[in-house]
């Protein structure tokens, strides 16, 4: 058979070489409906709560982004239906991380009767009979991609962690340090994020760098700022304490150290990026790698390198580590390509999303091999590890998307 098969009965989905003629249809009704993304969304909305009132309470309140989310995510799809390692990788993704949001096998069929009633009504002009059996094979196999990857996850994983707040500590008027204990261990690597949502604010997940190496204690660190308006960062900086319960997802992202390999590291982050910074500088202390580690810590202003005193104090202890402080006017990625070249190094960039393009561009003209940059910036990094898409910025974007100097030491 041609294109995606199998699915349905438990199997692995395996995709064909030859490009399907499922794939042209599908991108057909998506290119139909492009222009109506919203309209199609809001209706898809529509008929799935009608005809499953019980689905409802699983979504938050509002549905905004949510709505953004689905239809990107079906676009990413659909562009890549006819390669098959991109799709096992993203949808076991995928899956996977709708195990936190209490998502069930059971719920797919009603999801997928929606969305094709939406494509029905509103791709009207190039909907028939071929073009629905594509969508259910394509939806069939998307959907059994996720329901595999979510059940192998959840032999010997939780859906989700509970986490109590154990410190809370302000470091400046808009930026906190949270430690907090799980109530099962927690593994991840030196480097991912997780995902987290708080009492505040039901069913609003957000992600949050792990600010340390995985600890003897277990104990999670995160850094957190509060952004204008933000719903989860204003709560988790201003409103959390001592004893407040938030739920975590599993841990994600592909910004680890490379522990096969004994090139330098040159890590850049601005404002709380620099969280996901400090694990990766204390993974490879505890590796004794004693591997080159070069950090371009940035922010606005000075007392906003809120985390400098402890990266300083690694600095002393650690005689392969440096530590350059940036702010004011010249850039953070300037500063860091202006100090090459990088030739050799593995690169690690985290911050708001404009300094993390502006480096990835800069880093690659001081020497740095592409393969070797690594960062979780949602919209660049379709593929990898990470979050499908995300309203506002990474780490605070309105901390460094301005130009920044390196600062005396
Ligand atoms: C992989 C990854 C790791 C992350 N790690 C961290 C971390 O370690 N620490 C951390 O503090 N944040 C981190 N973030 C950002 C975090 O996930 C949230 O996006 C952020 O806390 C805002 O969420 P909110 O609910 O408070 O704001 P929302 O309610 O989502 O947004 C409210 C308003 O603020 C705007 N807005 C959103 N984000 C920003 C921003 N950054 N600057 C200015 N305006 C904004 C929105 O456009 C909206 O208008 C990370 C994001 C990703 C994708
Ligand atoms: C083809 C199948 C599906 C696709 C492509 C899809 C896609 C997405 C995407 C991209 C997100 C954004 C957040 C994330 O990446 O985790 C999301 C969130 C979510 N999905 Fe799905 N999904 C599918 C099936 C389902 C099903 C069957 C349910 C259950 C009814 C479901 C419920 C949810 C919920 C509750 C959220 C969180 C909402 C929010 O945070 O705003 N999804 N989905």
């Amino acid at each position: 058979m041609d294109g995606p098969t199998g699915a349905g009965d438990g199997t692995v989905a395996r995709w064909t070489a030859e490009p399907p003629p499922d794939a042209v249809l599908v991108r057909r009704t998506l290119d139909e409906v492009a222009p109506i993304s919203d309209t199609v969304t809001s209706y898809f909305y529509a008929l799935l709560f009608v005809r499953n009132p019980d689905l409802r309470a699983l979504f938050p309140a509002a549905m905004d982004v949510q709505r953004d989310l689905l239809f990107a995510s079906l676009l990413t799809v659909a562009e890549r239906l006819d390669d098959g390692p991109f799709l096992t990788g993203y949808l076991g993704r995928l899956g996977r991380g709708h195990r936190k949001y209490g998502v069930e096998a059971a719920h797919y069929p009603a999801v997928g009767e929606a969305l094709l009633g939406a494509l029905a009504r509103y791709a009207g002009r190039v909907w028939d009979g071929k073009t629905e059996a594509a969508w259910v094979r394509a939806y069939t196999t998307i959907s059994q991609t996720m329901i595999d990857a979510a059940a192998e996850e959840g032999r010997n994983s939780p859906a989700r962690w509970l986490a109590e707040v154990v410190a809370h500590e302000p470091r400046t008027p808009d930026v906190a340090v949270l430690t907090l204990r799980t109530d099962a261990p927690y593994p991840f690597l030196a480097g991912q994020y997780t995902t987290l949502e708080t009492p505040w604010w039901p069913r609003i997940w957000r992600h949050y760098s792990l600010a340390s190496a995985p600890r003897p204690d277990g104990l999670l660190t995160l850094h957190v700022k509060a952004v204008p308006a933000g719903w989860v960062s204003r709560a988790l900086v201003h409103r959390a304490r001592p004893g407040d319960v938030l739920r975590l997802g599993p841990p994600a992202g592909s910004m680890t150290v490379d522990h096969a390999t004994d090139a330098g590291l040159l890590c850049l982050g601005g404002g709380t990026g620099i969280a996901p910074i400090r694990a990766l500088v204390e993974d490879v202390a505890e590796h004794g790698d004693r591997r080159r580690v070069d950090v371009f810590y940035g922010a606005r202003g000075e007392p906003d390198l809120y985390d400098l005193d402890a990266l300083l104090r690694l600095q002393r202890t650690f005689p392969w580590l440096s530590v350059h402080p940036v702010t004011g006017a010249r850039g953070l990625p300037a500063a860091a390509g202006a100090a090459g070249p990088w030739t050799g190094r593995d690169a690690y960039l985290s911050g708001p999303p404009g300094m993390v393009r502006q480096g990835v561009g800069v880093l690659r003209g001081a020497g740095v091999s592409p393969e070797r940059i690594r960062h979780d910036l949602p919209a660049e990094r379709a593929g990898a590890e990470g979050p499908s898409a995300e309203v506002g910025g990474v780490h605070g974007a309105d901390a460094l998307d301005v130009p920044v100097e390196i600062v005396a030491q």
